[in-house]
């Protein structure tokens, strides 16, 4: 079986998604499948296999360099918008069985790249459009998973062209003074802000609104963070819960992937047996709830008084050394090799 991992992309997790495709381009099994590697640039051309290997290899991970737009989609300064599909983009997907794509964002991991793979009529890992697009639209997300009876922060959605009438004084009074503020597209807590004054929610706003025309400002829940790993289409199962522990105001861009001191991971979570059953089928529920096929990450707070808030859910988790999914499966007793391999046979199911 031939499989194309697809990586880098224009989001601004491109470089989230190099470090993602390493790892699993290490980790699966070459003597089962041939690997074509497909990467995709900063300017949106596709690079295969030696190219695509020097685009994986030479950028080092820790320098972003951001010129985010209000479609999520990152512009390299100085180059010129080129289209994302052109014909030997068709040459590339000819050569392969199923597409293991691992482009995080914003024209990876919310049904764009589904739906083109769809018309070409390749299989490929994770849920389709239409759940792609309903998981990285965190509004959407939420709506959905409220009328499901499952509980989500409070808040409020604006577009950009409500700026000018948005005020703090109003969010506050709703939500209390300090609230995160998140575009509505977009992984990696890119854009997001924690706001605990006015000064800091209208530059908070302003910050969001650079990567996308739909904001959300949220209640800041006081909890832990929980999350799990969830696998599989009819039948999907969960793992264990991990937690994070940020050392930081909460687990920002940074704290994921510059300052490696900036969180902990405690795998799995200490949680006592009951919680760890009801995380694990909250997750499942959620999952199913987003008709999600594949893999998803899902991300909850658990609140003081032992209540799971979920937070979001990601479609395309990262896969990089710090990453969650792979732990989590990888201590409820799936291997990195295996985890690849079952994710392959779910796509092509
Ligand atoms: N969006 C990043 C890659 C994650 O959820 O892990
Ligand atoms: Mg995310």
């Amino acid at each position: 079986t031939k499989v194309g991992i697809v990586f880098g992309g224009k989001s601004a997790e491109h470089e989230v998604s190099l470090q993602s495709a390493k790892n699993i381009a290490d980790a699966i099994d070459k003597d089962k499948y041939d690997v074509v590697l497909i990467g995709i640039d900063k300017e949106g051309k596709w690079q295969l296999n030696d190219k695509a290997d020097y685009l994986l290899n030479a950028q080092d991970p820790k320098h972003i360099e951001l010129k985010p737009s209000e479609q999520g989609i990152a512009v390299v300064p100085g180059l010129k918008e080129k289209q994302l599909v052109s014909p030997s983009q068709g040459a590339v997907l000819d050569q392969v069985d199923v597409i293991f794509s691992i482009l995080h964002g914003t024209l990876g991991e919310d049904g764009s790249m589904q739906g083109m793979l769809r018309i070409a009529n390749l299989p490929y890992v994770g849920p389709n459009v239409l759940s792609s697009a309903v998981c990285m639209d965190k509004d959407i997300a939420k709506r959905l998973l409220k009328e499901a009876g499952i509980r989500v922060a409070n808040g409020f959605t604006f577009k950009k062209r409500q700026l000018a009438s948005i005020r703090y004084e109003e969010v506050a009074a709703a939500l209390g003074s300090t609230v995160f503020i998140k575009p509505a597209n977009q992984g990696s807590s890119v854009g997001v802000s924690k706001a605990k004054n006015e000064a800091e929610f209208y530059k908070g706003l302003e910050e969001a609104f650079r990567y996308d025309t739909k904001v959300l400002v949220e209640e800041a829940i006081v909890g832990r963070e929980i999350e799990v790993a969830v696998l599989g289409n009819e039948e999907p199962m969960a793992s264990l819960p991990g937690e994070i522990l940020p050392q930081t105001e909460f687990y920002s861009y940074e704290s994921k992937y510059i300052d490696e001191s900036g969180a902990e991971l405690a795998i799995p979570a200490p949680l006592s047996e009951d919680v760890t059953e009801q995380a694990r089928k909250l997750a499942v529920d959620v999952f199913q709830t987003l008709d999600v096929e594949g893999l998803a990450r899902v991300d909850f707070f658990l609140t003081e008084d032992g209540e799971f808030v979920v937070n979001e859910v990601n479609t395309l988790p990262g896969f990089t050394k710090i990453s969650m999914y792979p732990k989590l499966w990888d201590i409820t007793g799936i291997s990195y090799p295996d985890l690849i391999d079952r994710l392959i046979q779910l796509a092509m199911e």
